[in-house]
């Protein structure tokens, strides 16, 4: 068989160099060569986006954030100004540079592109990464693990300053579509109100909640995630904070949190602060737990490569790895289940 290809595609997120590194030693004991592809699918538009990845090369690699091949939302299915995409062009570079198969490692819309190449022909295996948590078929994503972690440390320290203060504290987690994030550690920081985007709630809802909070204790912490839906007096609901949208079509999110904060301390005369954790959730070190589930994906998407189990995405399912099918998983979401039962009960 040819080369393996591997490629980082989407927002970057902790644990993508463990899956590389993984990849590579797996496919090393195989005697597959393996290649590095640059800038996740952009990089197969280019025939010249690419480098040998070999032991030397990914070696120090586990503990590292970010991906050493570089990332982007690039998708070849993306008609450009003429209304023409790119497909050809990435099944002519797969034959030029005699890739047998291509390892994808991506979130939602990686998995997308690589869902419509394997109908197309290519030999893919998938690997689920997002620290949003949201891709359907597995338990659960690498890089997760350390957003969650991150943010529960930031909650761990909002409660001191909060209560010192008597303030309301507004912590923004990341989570576009899904709510994981912010129920986890909502759940685990102890937060006194969780607001997803599966969980619409009117601004009535959240003020006598927080209300009845400051009637018993001095303080509260609210985690919001940024695509949490907030009906607001008149206006539709708090996605109106959207900034726009990014080059790809998607709402630039970020800034829910400060609006919420305005309308809280408007009604109820909290003093509130707010805490955007932003890309910090996404940056550095992943936790040891995602270094293991990045590394099991790793051997994985190699053995599957090697058995020819392609159109698959690799899957946590309890203790095991198993392949699903890309066709299974493409565009959809898995949203927050009744975990966020456990979160309300907590709720003031
Ligand atoms: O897709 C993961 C994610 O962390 C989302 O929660 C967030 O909206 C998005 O990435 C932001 O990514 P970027 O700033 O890279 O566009």
């Amino acid at each position: 068989m040819g080369k393996i290809a591997v490629l980082t595609g989407g927002g970057d997120c902790p644990g993508l160099n463990a899956v590389i590194r993984a990849v590579v030693r797996r496919a090393d004991e195989y005697g597959d060569e393996v290649m590095g592809i640059r800038e996740g699918w952009r990089g197969l538009m280019e025939p010249t986006m690419h480098e040998r990845l070999n032991r030397d090369r990914v070696r120090g690699i586990l503990h590292l954030g970010g991906t050493i091949l570089g990332t982007s939302r690039a998708t070849p299915f993306k008609p450009d100004a003429n209304g023409k995409d790119r497909v050809d062009e990435v099944l002519r570079n797969i034959e030029k540079l005699r890739i047998g198969a291509v390892v994808a490692i991506g979130g939602e819309g990686t998995l997308n592109v690589a869902n419509k190449l394997s109908e197309r022909g290519v030999k893919i295996v998938g690997v689920p990464k997002t620290i949003d948590n949201d891709i359907p078929g597995t338990d659960v994503t690498f890089g997760f693990d350390t957003a969650v972690t991150i943010a529960t440390e930031a909650i761990d320290r909002l409660h001191s300053t909060a209560e010192a203060h008597s303030r309301a504290m507004i912590v923004e987690v990341m989570g576009r579509h899904a709510g994981w994030i912010a129920t986890h550690c909502g759940i685990a920081g102890g937060a006194d109100l969780v607001l997803v985007p599966e969980h619409p709630i009117n601004l009535d809802a959240v003020c006598a909640s927080l209300d009845r909070r400051h009637q018993r204790s001095r303080f509260s912490i609210v985690v919001v995630a940024e695509g949490a839906r907030i009906q607001m007096d008149g206006k539709k609901d708090a996605e109106l904070v959207a900034r726009g949208v990014d080059e790809f079509g998607r709402p630039l999110l970020g800034g829910i949190a400060q609006v919420l904060a305005g309308e809280i301390e408007r009604r109820l005369k909290i003093e509130t602060r707010v805490s955007v954790l932003g890309h910090v959730q996404r940056g550095g070190s992943p936790t040891a737990r995602d270094r293991v589930l990045a590394t099991q994906f790793g051997v994985a998407a190699a053995d599957f490569v090697h058995l020819d189990r392609y159109g698959t995405m690799t899957a946590l399912k309890g203790t095991e790895i198993e392949p699903v099918p890309l066709s299974v998983v493409a565009g959809k979401l898995k949203t927050v289940d009744e975990l966020y039962d456990v979160a309300r009960v907590f709720f003031a």
